[in-house]
C-alpha cells in the first residue's frame, strides 16, 4: 500500500511540477521586484545587448519593464514559428505613448494595431506597390539618382543632405521627422510608454522635456503629413500627366465620385507613411552603401567591372538591368545584411495568451525580433563582420534568409521590390560614374574603420561621415551629363 503512496506522491510531484514548468515564462536576465530588467535595458545598441542575451538564453529572451514584458527573438526558427506561422496573433503593435499618442504617429500604419483599418490601408498600399504597378516609378527612381550623383560629385561633403534628398524626394523635411519617429518608437526609451499616465504632465514641468519634444515633433509632423497630401489633390491632374505619385494615382484610379471623409482620412495617411517608412530607411541604406565602398575599395572595383563589362559606358544602369549585374545587386543585399536599416524591427505586439517550447508569454507581451543577429548567423552568414557580397552567390539560405531585413508575418514592408528599385539604381548609377573613398567620421575627425559601430534607434544610420566622391573619367561625366538631359521625367 504505502508502495502504492510513494507512486501516486511522485506521479503527483511530476504533474506539479509539468504544470510549473508549462507555466514558465521564456528565460531571460533575473528580473528585480517591480522594476523587472529595468537597470538592465541597454541605453544604446540594443541589439548588440540582447544578441549577447541570446548566445546565453537561446532563441527567445523575456524581460520585463515595470510589467512590460518583452520578448526578444534571437533566432530565425523562432522568429518564423511565432511571427510567421502565428502570424493571427502576433501581427499587432503596442502603443507607443510618445511616438504614438504624443508625437502622433499612430495614424501611420506601421503602429497601427491590427484592426479593420489596418487592413483597409495595407490593402491600398499593397496594391499600389505590387510588381506590376511598380514599373511606372522605375524612370522616377532612375532620373533622381542621377540627380544624386551630379550632387555628390559637385559637393561631395553634403553627402547626408544629397541622399536625404533622393529618399525623400516628394518633400524633404519628412525625412526630419522620421528620424522624431526613430526616436520616439524606441521601446523602452520613454517613461510615459510604460506608465502611459506621464502623458498628462503639463509641459512646463521641470522633467517633462520628453512633453515639450513631442508637442515640437507632433507639429512638425503634421504640416509634414498634409501639406503635400493637399497639395497632391489640389494638383491631382496635371501632377499626374508629370510623374508617377503614389496618392495622385490611386486618386485617379478610384471611382470619379468625391471621397468620403474617411476615404481621404484613410488616403492620407496611406501616403504619408509610404513617405514616412521609405525615407529613412532609403537615407540609411543609401548612406551606408557609400560607407562600405570607401572602407572596401575592392568590391567597388568589382562592382565597376561588371557594369562595365556589360554596358561598355554605352548608357547608364537602369532598373531593368538588375538581373544581368547580380554582383551590384548583391553589393545591395550585403548593405541590407551588413547593418540591417532595423536591427530590431517594428515592435509586433501578442494580444493572447500564448505557450511557445513549454513557456508560458502573456497577452500584451511586446515582441521584438533580432533581425541585426539574424543577419549575422555565421552558419548562414560566415564572418558575419565582413563585408561580402559574394557569399550570396555562394547561397541561396543566405538570400533567403535576407528577406528577414523587411519584417515578419502579417507586417513586413509591403513593397520590397519598390525599396530595391530605389536602391539599387542608385547604387548602380554610383558605381558607373563615381569613385568613393576615404570615410571620415565628422564627430571624430578620425577615418572610420571596417568594424564601424552604428548609430541606435529604430531605424540605424552609419555614424555621421563625409568621404571623397570624384568622377572615374571624363567619358563617365560625360555620360552622366547627356542621360540627364535624355531621360527628363518631368
Ligand atoms: C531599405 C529598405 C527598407 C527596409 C530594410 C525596411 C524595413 C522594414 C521593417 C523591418 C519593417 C517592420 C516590419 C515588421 O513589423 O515586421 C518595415 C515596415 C514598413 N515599411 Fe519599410 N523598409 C524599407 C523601405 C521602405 C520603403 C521604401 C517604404 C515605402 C515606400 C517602406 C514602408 C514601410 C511601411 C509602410 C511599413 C509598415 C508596415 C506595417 O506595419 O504593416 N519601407 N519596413
Amino acid at each position: 500500500m504505502s508502495v502504492l503512496y510513494i507512486a501516486a506522491a511522485i506521479l503527483l510531484y511530476q504533474f506539479y511540477r509539468l504544470i510549473r514548468r508549462s507555466a514558465q515564462r521564456p528565460p531571460g536576465p533575473k528580473p528585480w521586484p517591480i522594476i523587472g530588467n529595468l537597470l538592465q535595458m541597454p541605453k544604446s545598441h540594443e541589439w548588440l545587448t540582447f544578441a549577447a542575451c541570446g548566445i546565453e538564453y537561446g532563441h527567445c529572451v523575456y524581460l520585463t519593464i515595470l510589467g512590460q514584458p518583452i520578448l526578444v527573438l534571437s533566432s530565425l526558427q523562432a522568429a518564423n514559428e511565432l511571427l510567421e506561422q502565428r502570424s493571427a496573433i502576433y501581427s499587432s503593435r503596442p502603443r507607443l505613448v510618445m511616438a504614438g499618442d504624443l508625437t502622433g504617429f499612430d495614424q501611420s500604419i506601421a503602429l497601427m494595431p491590427y484592426t479593420d483599418r489596418f487592413r483597409e490601408m495595407r490593402q491600398l498600399l499593397k496594391k499600389e506597390l505590387s510588381d506590376s504597378s511598380l514599373k511606372i516609378y522605375w524612370p522616377l527612381h532612375e532620373e533622381e539618382s542621377r540627380i544624386l550623383v551630379k550632387n555628390l560629385l559637385a559637393e561631395p561633403a553634403q553627402l547626408a543632405d544629397w541622399v536625404r534628398y533622393y529618399a525623400g524626394s516628394i518633400i524633404l523635411k519628412v525625412t526630419y521627422v522620421m528620424a522624431a519617429f526613430s526616436e520616439a518608437s524606441q521601446p523602452g526609451n520613454w517613461l510615459v510608454d510604460l506608465i502611459p499616465w506621464l502623458r498628462h504632465v503639463p509641459d512646463w514641468m521641470p522633467g517633462a522635456e520628453f512633453k515639450r519634444k513631442a508637442t515640437q515633433w507632433s507639429k512638425l509632423h503634421m504640416e509634414v503629413i498634409e501639406e503635400p497630401y493637399i497639395w497632391a489633390k489640389a494638383y491631382q491632374d496635371s501632377m499626374a500627366l508629370i510623374t508617377p505619385h503614389f496618392t495622385t494615382t490611386v486618386l485617379s484610379t478610384e471611382s470619379n465620385e468625391a471621397l468620403t471623409e474617411e476615404q481621404d482620412n484613410l488616403l492620407l495617411w496611406a501616403s504619408a507613411s509610404l513617405f514616412g517608412g521609405g525615407a529613412d530607411t532609403t537615407v540609411a541604406a543609401i548612406s551606408s552603401f557609400f560607407l562600405a565602398m570607401a572602407l572596401h575599395p575592392e568590391i567597388q572595383r568589382q562592382g565597376q567591372k561588371e557594369i562595365d563589362d556589360v554596358l561598355h559606358g554605352k548608357r547608364l544602369p537602369k532598373v531593368e538591368d538588375m538581373p544581368s549585374l547580380p554582383f551590384v545587386r548583391n553589393i545591395m543585399r550585403e548593405v541590407l545584411r551588413w547593418n540591417p536599416v532595423a536591427p530590431l524591427g517594428v515592435p509586433h505586439l501578442l494580444t493572447q495568451d500564448e505557450m511557445y517550447r513549454n513557456y508560458k508569454t502573456p497577452k500584451g507581451t511586446i515582441v521584438m525580433p533580432n533581425i541585426w543577429l539574424i543577419l549575422h548567423d555565421p552558419e548562414v552568414f560566415p564572418e558575419p563582420n565582413n563585408f561580402n557580397p559574394i557569399r550570396f552567390f555562394k547561397s541561396e539560405r543566405a538570400v533567403k534568409t535576407l528577406g528577414v531585413a523587411f519584417g515578419f508575418g502579417r507586417r513586413p514592408y509591403p513593397g520590397v521590390s519598390f525599396a530595391e528599385s530605389s536602391m539599387f539604381i542608385a547604387i548602380a548609377t554610383a558605381l558607373a560614374v563615381c569613385d568613393i573613398s576615404t570615410a571620415v567620421d565628422n564627430e571624430r575627425g578620425s577615418s572610420i574603420s571596417a568594424n564601424v559601430l552604428y548609430k541606435t534607434g529604430t531605424i540605424s544610420h552609419p555614424p555621421a561621415f563625409t568621404c571623397s566622391i570624384k568622377s572615374r573619367s571624363e567619358s563617365a561625366m560625360k555620360l552622366l551629363q547627356r542621360t540627364l538631359e535624355e531621360e527628363k521625367v518631368s
